[in-house]
């Protein structure tokens, strides 16, 4: 790490003494007369012209960064012409993103605002030192300077505006170490930097912002930005000390009131906003959160009751949006909001055409053909479509000199590449390792399973699974030879399932069992199924389980009810993946902290920064879930298995099996017994299936985030006295457990953050969360589950039964094929299921990847030049694991990720380009 620090040291010129750089060509202006200190409404009239001996500075115009055009350096003169004795001439230069297109009401705004700003209703400024005044002992502040370029500006071009105020303050007045920015137009403004040069020994300082300035109107006491230095709370000058306090109490709120759009304050809630019980009965769901039901808190809205249920949120339904703070929306400016424009065209618009277009005859697919023409012809949309939604849903293409719409669905990769290979069992085992839920397979210690579940309800515990079932499957070896050697794994959904399996077969058009799925480890590497076992409840409590074993198929009539058996082992799966290791283990665990960072954590705070990346977007994407996605009737509901208990399922897991301290990678792979502790490997771990593309991926993504999150930790933390006596990062990470995981906030295993050590695990286990563990199980959804027959999200039949029902097994030996689609979902659930999940595989254009997003705009995201240099030393180590991850595609030993048709396992490789591509790690949670 030390020599790659210091090959690494003259790559980039350290961010703290860079200067911004002139882009484009440079015009001439020059300072007014020091007016700044007049009130803005004063302005008009005191001001003189410009003289030809006015200060001569390089300014910017539209989107260029300004800089003084000459350097004092001595802090007494400034550019050519000296100021006044004693007065030191400042200037800060603003960049403002601007929106691509205004609509009518805001250009109105914007014009309306360019003539305030010529009467002195402008924006205005504050600097404040980091010194305080010694006979006051108040922060040394510069007095107001208005922008004043604002409404010259009005036409000009670009994506980004530099405007300029300028200052006039003592030649001691320190170094400025934050900025009081006062919005008095009418609307909000994306602040993105301010940069601050002047002849002040302290050089030029930078604000990274990146942030929305509401108006007087809606935050009377304007904002506060501070510069990019970090400071522990314990090493804050004594100037930012009360503003560090101020701010974050703003943050916090006062925990009433209902939050209007333009607020930015965090705070926590229960999960009392999935169901609508006004609505009726069938849209009553518990409340999520509580002894009862535990699971992670969400941001607080503060929403009204519903009529009928005092304890239930009301909701905000669409088109309209759930509060979140203002600066976690997605952000219209740089298509940010593309994926969340399209998501909700696909939610509002598109699902209810498709409801429209699906007639009850073609409900079910009529044979394989019928699925295969989703990617070929298209399915005919009957309602019109507006213009805008044909660019909003590429998958939708408009039908010539009409406003109906074709929707034709992309070719998954899992067909693209091999259209016969779900139909292996070879690759139903590969999906295991390198699909979209590798994290459920655990080696198989105990034979044969036992359930955990208590048996005076479920029955015995042990499941229906013989040696006589699968010791032919084992290479000639006993099933306790092959368990010995580590050769036997399993995919175990029998408890998460079996508690509300009465309650999921009940409903029409759902059919379930719990099942359990052992593999054995090929000695080739691949992982071969040899049992699949369904089980079903007990009739009565505490009688055994009604359940199937199925063995690995040897005449046609058994090869299609192994094809069932794997259809039901992949819809459970499925309900697992999205329920519990999507939502449940990246999206909803994180939000806690997320809200606690921002509340408990001052901007300046050097962890605070180190995380800033990782929360990108998180509440945003989670407020649109709860409204769209894991609501009551929702998408995940109304394709999903479990339907209305999916809340229940994530909160059982939750309280039963979920803890952060085995959430890290290494720490989870052991729990599953799929790897074990081996000091001579490169990770520390050595694995049992050597060939495991999502772990061997994972492991070097873990490692360098490891690794920079550890130098990052050490520049701040030389010891655990630091850690301790850090007010702000004690707090955090106390409320992030006593509040936002309130209902476990008793179990034993939550880490110590005593140490440097302490601190660097949890931060790693959290980046690594929103990053990698995020990507490997979001990104593939459409390109492995676009495909509905590889992996049903829904099942609505069980397996035929002579004995159950007669005629329907008669159906099944009749026509399979038929028998087989009709008990995957229908043609809507499919195409629903589809155009969402395709959605949710997409990467933005803005998408801001791991190794990525930290330089961005005028102001370095850090002041600390040892913080640059590590975390280019982590770039360096993302590229070159995703040059060994390239390499690793192209391995064919590697099996599970190479081969005839077989799909490379991208979904661990950092970057990608926009769009669906079954690989890149964004820094964050965002879709
Ligand atoms: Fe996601």
């Amino acid at each position: 790490m030390a020599a790659s620090c210091r090959e690494f040291t003259g790559l980039a010129r350290p961010a703290a003494t860079r200067q911004p750089q002139l882009r484009r060509s440079r015009n001439e202006l020059c300072f007014w007369p020091p007016l700044e200190q007049q009130e803005p409404g004063q302005q008009g009239r005191r001001r003189k012209k410009p003289a030809g001996r006015g200060v001569t500075v390089v300014a910017a115009v539209s989107e260029e960064l300004p800089r003084l055009a000459s350097t004092a350096g001595n802090g007494a003169a400034v550019a050519g012409r000296p100021p006044p004795p004693g007065k030191v001439a400042v200037r800060a230069a603003l960049t403002v993103r601007r929106k691509h297109k205004e609509d009518l009401k805001e250009a109105v705004a914007g014009h309306l605002d360019a003539l305030w700003d010529m009467v002195g209703r402008g924006v205005a400024l504050e600097l404040v030192s980091t010194k305080i005044h010694p006979r006051t002992k108040k922060p040394v502040q510069s007095g107001r300077a208005s922008i004043k370029d604002w409404s010259q500006k009005r036409g000009a071009k670009g994506e980004n505006v530099v405007y300029t105020a300028e200052f006039t303050v003592d030649a001691d007045f320190g170094e400025p170490g934050a900025v009081l920015v006062a919005n008095r137009h009418h609307r909000e403004f994306f602040l993105e930097s301010i940069v601050v040069e002047s002849g002040l020994p302290c050089g030029t300082v930078y604000f990274a912002c990146n942030s929305w300035v509401q108006t007087t109107g809606e935050l009377p006491d304007g904002r506060v930005f501070f510069s990019n230095k970090p400071y522990l709370p314990s090493q804050t000058p004594p100037g930012l000390r009360e503003i560090r306090d101020k701010e974050l109490k703003d943050l916090r709120g006062d925990g009433t009131g209902v939050r209007k759009i333009s607020d930015r304050i965090y705070d926590y809630a229960m999960y009392d906003d999935l169901g609508n019980p006004d609505r009726g009965k069938e849209f009553i769901r518990p409340i999520l959160g509580g002894q009862k039901i535990p699971y992670p808190r969400r941001c607080r809205t503060g929403r009204p009751p519903t009529d009928t249920n005092m304890l239930s949120e009301s909701r905000v339904e669409k088109p309209h949006r759930i509060y979140v703070p203002r600066d976690e929306t997605f952000e219209e400016l740089k298509q940010g909001a593309f994926i969340s424009g399209r998501l909700r065209a696909v939610l509002h618009t598109l699902i209810p055409s498709l409801i429209a277009s699906v007639s009850a005859e073609t409900h079910n697919f009529q044979g394989f053909h019928h699925v295969d023409n989703l990617y070929k012809e298209g399915l005919r949309l009957k309602l019109g479509l507006q213009e805008h939604l044909f660019q909003k849903i590429p998958l939708v293409q408009k039908i010539q000199e009409s406003s109906e719409g074709m929707l034709r669905y992309d070719t998954p990769s899992i067909l693209s590449k091999d259209k016969f290979a779900w139909l292996r069992d070879d690759e139903f085992g590969r999906q295991t390792v390198a699909g979209i839920n590798p994290v459920s397979i655990e080696r198989l210690t105990v034979f044969p399973p036992v359930s955990k579940l208590d048996p005076e309800i479920y029955g015995p515990p042990k499941s229906s699974i013989t040696e006589l079932h699968i010791s032919g499957q084992l290479n000639g070896l006993t099933v306790q030879e092959a368990m010995d050697k580590e050769k036997l794994f399993i995919v175990d959904h029998h408890d998460v399932y079996m508690p509300f399996l009465d309650r999921i077969n009940a409903i029409q058009g759902r059919k379930a069992y719990a099942t359990r799925t052992i593999f054995f480890l090929t000695q080739v590497g691949t992982l071969k199924p040899i049992a699949i076992e369904l089980c079903l409840p007990p009739s009565q409590s505490g009688e055994p389980r009604p359940s199937k074993v199925l063995t690995p198929p040897s005449d046609a009539t058994s090869n299609w009810i192994w094809m069932l058996g794997k259809a039901h082992v992949s819809s459970n799966d499925a309900g697992v993946h999205q329920l519990v290791n999507h939502w449940l283990r990246t999206h909803a665990i994180m939000e806690p902290f997320i809200l606690a960072a921002h509340r408990r954590m001052s901007a300046m705070h050097p962890i605070f920064k180190l995380l800033h990346p990782h929360m990108r977007y998180t509440l945003e994407i989670n407020a649109l879930a709860r409204q769209s996605l894991i609501n009551a009737e929702g998408v995940i509901e109304s394709c999903f298995t479990p339907g209305p208990v999916s809340g229940e399922i994530s909160s059982a897991y939750y309280r039963n099996h979920w803890r952060f301290d085995l959430e890290g990678l290494p720490a989870d792979l052991l729990r599953r017994g799929v790897a074990k502790e081996d000091a001579t490997q490169p990770h520390g771990i050595r694995l049992l299936i050597e060939d495991y593309p999502y772990a061997n991926d994972g492991l070097l993504l873990w490692s360098a985030i490891g690794s920079w999150v550890e130098s990052y930790v050490q520049l701040y933390y030389p010891d655990a006295g630091t850690v301790q006596n850090d007010d702000e990062l004690q707090g955090w990470y106390h409320e992030s457990i006593h509040v936002g995981h309130a209902d476990l906030q008793d179990a034993p295993w939550w880490p110590p953050l005593s140490t440097p050590r302490d601190l660097a695990a949890i931060l790693t286990t959290l980046v690594w969360l929103a990053s990698a563990q995020h990507a490997a199980l979001n990104f593939g959804q459409y390109p492995l589950g676009g495909y509905v027959p590889n992996r049903p999200p829904l099942m609505r039949r069980l397996l035929p039964d002579p004995e159950r029902d007669a005629a329907e097994y008669a159906m099944f030996l009749a026509d399979p094929h038929r028998f087989f689609l009709n008990a995957m979902p229908g043609v809507l659930e499919a195409t629903k299921f589809m155009a969402v999940v395709d959605t949710l595989s997409t990467h933005s254009p803005d998408e801001e990847y791991l190794g990525e997003g930290r330089d961005e705009g005028a102001a370095p995201w850090t002041g600390d030049e040892e913080a640059v240099v590590a975390h280019l030393v982590f770039v360096a180590d993302v590229r070159q694991a995703e040059e060994t991850i390239d390499g690793r595609n192209a391995d064919h030993g590697r099996r599970n990720r190479c081969g005839a048709g077989v799909l490379p396992y991208e979904l661990l490789a950092p970057s990608s380009a926009p769009g669906v591509t079954c690989r890149g790690v964004p820094n964050s949670i965002s879709i």
